[in-house]
């Protein structure tokens, strides 16, 4: 049950101590984060890793004013596209031809298929392609836990501060949610050794038979 306990040992670490984690275990998260589902399995966002504490600094006086964000070791940004290019099809279907090789005629359906769904309300095709970050944020966290890294999600910042510092929508990207992952200073992180508070299980799940 080792996945059950790592989940245990997981909270959101309210203050890290500045501590670099190694490079092979940064690796493992982000080998992770590669494996995440995600809708038609077409990967539309990025996840940048900041190591640079300067920008770190700036990210925390002007988007962000939590603890972790500049005590951190590696800060991730979860940005998600704001819109799917012929390009970015191009390089997918490319990726699946060359991997799988289904045959021409499976790879014009299946990219008929995920054209249809690019024609989609506006709105709802922007959350919809957020959505997937937060995705690979969960397998982020999981992973780090596997790792006994310490992280937080951090949803509370100001977006459109985090995306003009780190000029994303030059970049057609829009961030979503951070991840600072790192070493717990458990004198800052008051939430260290806290029980978990979660329902009981039979009021989350609903068994239909
Ligand atoms: C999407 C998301 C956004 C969050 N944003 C913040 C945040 O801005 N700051 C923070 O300290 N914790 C944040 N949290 C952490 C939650 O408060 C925390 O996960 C929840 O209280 C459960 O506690 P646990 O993770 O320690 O079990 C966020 C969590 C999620 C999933």
């Amino acid at each position: 049950m080792k996945l059950t306990e790592d989940l245990q040992w997981r909270h959101a670490c309210k203050g890290m101590n500045g501590e670099k984690i190694p490079q092979e275990k940064v690796n493992k998260i982000l080998e992770a984060i590669n494996l995440a589902p995600t809708s038609l399995g077409l990967q539309a966002y990025k996840v940048l890793v900041i190591e640079n504490q300067e920008l770190k600094e700036t990210i925390f006086k002007e988007a962000c004013p939590q603890q972790p964000i500049t005590a951190c070791s590696h800060l991730l940004i979860f940005a998600s596209y704001t819109q799917i290019t012929t390009k970015d099809l191009d390089t997918y279907f490319d990726l699946i031809k060359w991997k799988r090789n289904p045959g021409d005629e499976w790879l014009g359906n299946y990219r008929k298929k995920v054209e249809s769904f690019m024609e989609r309300n506006y709105n709802y095709f922007e959350d919809w392609l957020a959505r997937q970050t937060y995705i690979a944020l969960g397998i982020a966290c999981v992973a780090a836990a596997n790792e006994h890294i310490d992280s937080v999600p951090i949803e509370g910042y100001d977006k459109a501060a985090l995306d003009r510092i780190l000029k994303l929508k030059e970049r057609n990207l829009a961030s979503t949610v951070m991840l600072p992952l790192g070493y717990k200073d458990p004198e800052k992180d008051w939430m260290n050794n806290q029980p978990k508070v979660r329902k009981d299980l039979n009021d989350l799940i609903e068994v239909i038979k």
